[in-house]
C-alpha cells in the first residue's frame, strides 16, 4: 500500500481529484467505483470545479457506486442516488445511463444483488475504486465480521454506523436499518483502490488497519492483500500512526 500524506482535508480532496482525473483522461472507457459519505464531498467539489474550468469530459466514463440504502427511494434526499446526482453527476457531462447504484427499492433484494454483481462484470470490472473508511473499519457497508469472500449483498447496519450516519437524517430512528453493498471480494477485484481518510476521529482505525494482519473484524485490513492500493490521508488521520513512529 502506498500512503500519501495530505496537509488537511482540502489538500486530500485536491490530491484525490487529481488522481481520479488522471485515470479519466488516460483510459478510453474507465469504470469508476464511487463512494458516498462525508469524506469524498471535497473531492467531488474539486471534480465539479475542474469540469467547469478545464472541461475534463466524462462522456466515456462509467460509474458503479459502492452501496445504497434499502427502502429509500432514489428521489429522496437521503438516498445515495440523490447524493451522487447532487454532488457530481448533475454537474459533469457523464450520461446518466452510465451511472449505476444498487436499487434499494427492489422487491427481490437477492436478485438485485446478483444483477449488480453481474453488471460490474459486464462493464469489465472496476478500474479505480474510491473508498472511505468507517469508524469501525467498514468499507462500503461491509461491517466487521463480513467474510472477505462476500459479493454484493444486503446488510443490517450496525448501531455505530447508524449513529455515524444519523447526522444526515432527522433522527437516529430515521436511518434505514439495511443497505445493499458491494461485497469485499467485489471491491477487491478492482484494478486499483484509492482509500481516503480524513480527520482525527479516523486516526485510531487507520492505525489499526495499518498495524493488524488482515482480519475480518477490521474489514478495511483486507486492502493489505491488494496489489495496488493508494491511501491519501490527512495529517489528522495519520496522527496516531506518526505518534507511534510507524514508517509509511
Ligand atoms: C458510510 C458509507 C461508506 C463511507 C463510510 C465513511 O456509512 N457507506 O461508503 O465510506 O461510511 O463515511 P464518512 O466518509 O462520512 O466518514
Amino acid at each position: 500500500m502506498k500512503i500519501i500524506e495530505a496537509k488537511d482535508y482540502q489538500d486530500m480532496s485536491q490530491s484525490a481529484a487529481r488522481f481520479i482525473i488522471e485515470q479519466v483522461n488516460r483510459l478510453s472507457a474507465p469504470v469508476l467505483g464511487l463512494a458516498t459519505g462525508g469524506t469524498p464531498l471535497g473531492t467531488y467539489q474539486v471534480l465539479r470545479e475542474d469540469h467547469a474550468r478545464n472541461k475534463t469530459t466524462y462522456k466515456h466514463v462509467y460509474t458503479v457506486n459502492l452501496d445504497e440504502y434499502v427502502g429509500v427511494s432514489p428521489d429522496h434526499e437521503n438516498s445515495y442516488t440523490f447524493y451522487m446526482k447532487k454532488q457530481l453527476f448533475d454537474h459533469i457531462d457523464i450520461p446518466l445511463s452510465h451511472t449505476h447504484l444498487p436499487n434499494g427499492m427492489a422487491c427481490d433484494q437477492d436478485a438485485e444483488c446478483s444483477r449488480y454483481e453481474a453488471l460490474i462484470e459486464r462493464l469489465g470490472g472496476i478500474d479505480l475504486q474510491v473508498l472511505g473508511l468507517g469508524l469501525n473499519g467498514h468499507i462500503g457497508f461491509n461491517e466487521p465480521g463480513t467474510p472477505f469472500s462476500s459479493k454484493t449483498h444486503t446488510v443490517e447496519l450496525t448501531q455505530s454506523t447508524k449513529e455515524a450516519n444519523a447526522r444526515y437524517f432527522d433522527s437516529y430512528d430515521a436511518v434505514p436499518s439495511q443497505a445493499i453493498t458491494m461485497g469485499i471480494s467485489t471491491i477487491m477485484k478492482s484494478k486499483q483502490i484509492l482509500l481516503l481518510v480524513s480527520g482525527e476521529k479516523k486516526a485510531g482505525i487507520l492505525a489499526k488497519l495499518l498495524t493488524e494482519e488482515p482480519n475480518e473484524d477490521t474489514p478495511a485490513s483486507v486492502l493489505k492483500t491488494h496489489q495496488d492500493v493508494v491511501i491519501i490521508a490527512d495529517s489528522d488521520a495519520l496522527s496516531i500512526v506518526k505518534e507511534r513512529g510507524m514508517a509509511f
